[in-house]
């Protein structure tokens, strides 16, 4: 196989907010995961827990979303400030009927994020909430003024007002959201929106007419076509700043987490590919009414979806982790790094113990899982210039009609140029050339994580699966050459000039 990667093509930037994440309280993501209090004698920062910020840190996490999720439009903020003893226990009746203490509220999330150094995406409540709660919690979080949330604020601890980058109005209305149908859902989000208010602005000029904080419109699975197209249609793009759109894969018919064959992974792979011509038709219909790409769309909830845990509480959706999950991971960013211009922002559901996690806990122990060492090994492409891929020669086909390797590249602004490869094939070397057009690659640096199709990491073997220095590649006669072995991810750091 030959490709050729020209930077003279190169296109618009990969947001880096596509590298996001979603935590919400479920299972235990937010509880016992980030959270695990101020008394606590796992190492933390006010009760946040350090070895995660740490982690969360070197991948360059740009965002959270939270609270939920199907949680979010269950969530009363105003229950989760003030004195910890004094918050009123909720019941977390989506995920479990667990009982929640609500020490982890509106003050710890943000601090969180200050703590990682990422921006926070908040989801508000459309479903039971009312415009004015939600109205409240912005001008709590980030009105610098004397209105009455802000000085709320100060009474509970916090002088200066947060900054709020992405704000969510509600989350999947369409079913645990509200159940609500596409055209009374883009009502509501207009009235909803118009009081998510930029209170940095306010008395400075039109506060509808100041950058505002990016509004996101709960949107629908990647099948659901109309959802959008209604959404497009009825909410102007002064009001919606995106519109989220959820896309989680099905590992075929062998779901367990960590017990399957190869058909299981090639599945993955095939229904991964799946989801590149329904993203596609999403993005179409909001070029159609958004040419200028002033609405970006948000995946704010993506990922591969297996069995969760045997023994494990079945309303915590606690999953293990394998090489399946970060082939899933890889794959799905090559496809977002297809639509550069509108795929802005994407969430992987759900960080830690939940769902596609890139971290689980044991009490004081803490693993990374593959998926995580895909956002590792991809972080040179976060706010890089897309560069297409021209294949000379494509890569030949393997079971189910897939291509044996797949790759996307960018090019950042150190005139780095970033590579990442997967080799589907989980028996076969994959060996290939690239070209640079009219330049010639000087040096090369490469990392790769492999192993099985069901390779994971646990908790008393937590570097079974990692990344190391791939040694595959050479430079010769202005080309680079690679050989990749099966079942691998692999980035590349290719300096030109
Ligand atoms: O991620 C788990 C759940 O999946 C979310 O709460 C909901 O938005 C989606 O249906």
């Amino acid at each position: 196989m030959k490709a050729v990667i020209d930077i003279r093509n190169k296109g618009a930037k990969i947001d880096r907010h596509v590298y996001g994440h979603f935590s919400e309280h479920l299972g235990r993501c937010i509880y016992d995961g980030y959270w695990v209090g101020e008394d606590s004698k796992i190492p933390n920062i006010r009760g946040i827990r350090s070895d995660i910020v740490e982690a969360m840190k070197a991948i360059k996490t740009p965002n959270i979303r939270w609270p939920g999720g199907c949680f979010a439009d269950d969530y009363y903020w105003m229950d989760g400030i003030g004195p910890k003893s004094e918050r009123v226990p909720i019941v977390n009746v989506h995920w479990g009927g667990v009982l929640e203490n609500n020490h982890f509220g509106t003050h710890e999330f943000m601090d969180l994020c200050e703590q990682i150094g990422c921006e926070p995406y908040i989801c508000g409540n459309v479903g039971s909430g009312t415009v004015r709660e939600m109205r409240n919690w912005v001008e709590y979080l980030t009105d610098d003024g004397q209105s009455p949330m802000a000085q709320l604020r100060r009474k509970n601890g916090r002088e200066k007002a947060w900054n709020v980058k992405f704000f969510g109005i509600g989350n999947e209305n369409w079913g645990c959201g509200g159940f609500m149908e596409a055209e009374y859902y883009a009502h509501e989000f207009r009235k909803y929106a118009t009081y998510v208010r930029n209170y940095q602005a306010m008395g400075k000029t039109n506060w509808w007419e100041s950058p505002q904080i990016t509004r996101i419109a709960g949107g629908a699975n990647a099948e659901q076509l109309d959802w959008t197209e209604t959404l497009m249609r009825k909410v102007p793009s002064s009001l919606m700043g995106g519109l989220s759109v959820h896309c989680y894969v099905k590992p075929g018919e062998e779901s367990h987490g960590t017990v399957f064959t190869e058909k299981s992974w090639y599945e993955t792979a095939a229904n991964t590919f799946k989801k590149e011509p329904l993203l596609k038709q999403q993005v179409s219909i909001m070029d159609y009414y958004d040419p200028e790409n002033k609405v970006i769309m948000a995946v704010d909830e993506w990922g591969i979806w297996v069995d969760n845990e045997p023994d494990s509480h079945p309303g915590f959706l606690y999953q293990q982790n394998t090489m399946r999950s970060a082939l899933c991971a890889a794959l799905m960013f090559h496809i977002f790094h297809k639509f550069p211009e509108r795929i802005r922002l994407a969430s992987l559901a759900q960080t830690i113990n939940v769902l596609q996690s890139i971290i689980l806990t044991e009490g004081e122990k803490m693993i990374k899982t593959p998926t995580y060492h895909v956002f590792d090994l991809f972080k040179g492409h976060q706010d890089s210039n897309v560069i297409p891929i021209t294949w000379d020669e494509k890569p030949e086909k393997i079971e189910l009609d897939l291509p044996q390797v797949d790759m996307s590249a960018s090019l950042d602004d150190d005139g780095v140029i970033n590579i990442t490869l997967v080799n589907i094939s989980a028996s076969s070397h994959a060996k290939g050339q690239l070209g640079f057009a009219e330049e010639a690659p000087l040096r090369a640096r490469g990392r790769i994580l492999e192993g099985e199709v069901t390779a994971h990491n646990t908790f008393d073997n937590p570097n079974n699966v990692t990344t190391k220095e791939f040694k595959g590649i050479k430079i010769e006669d202005g080309n680079l050459y690679f050989d990749l072995p099966p079942c691998a991810i692999v980035s590349l750091e290719v300096e030109i000039r």
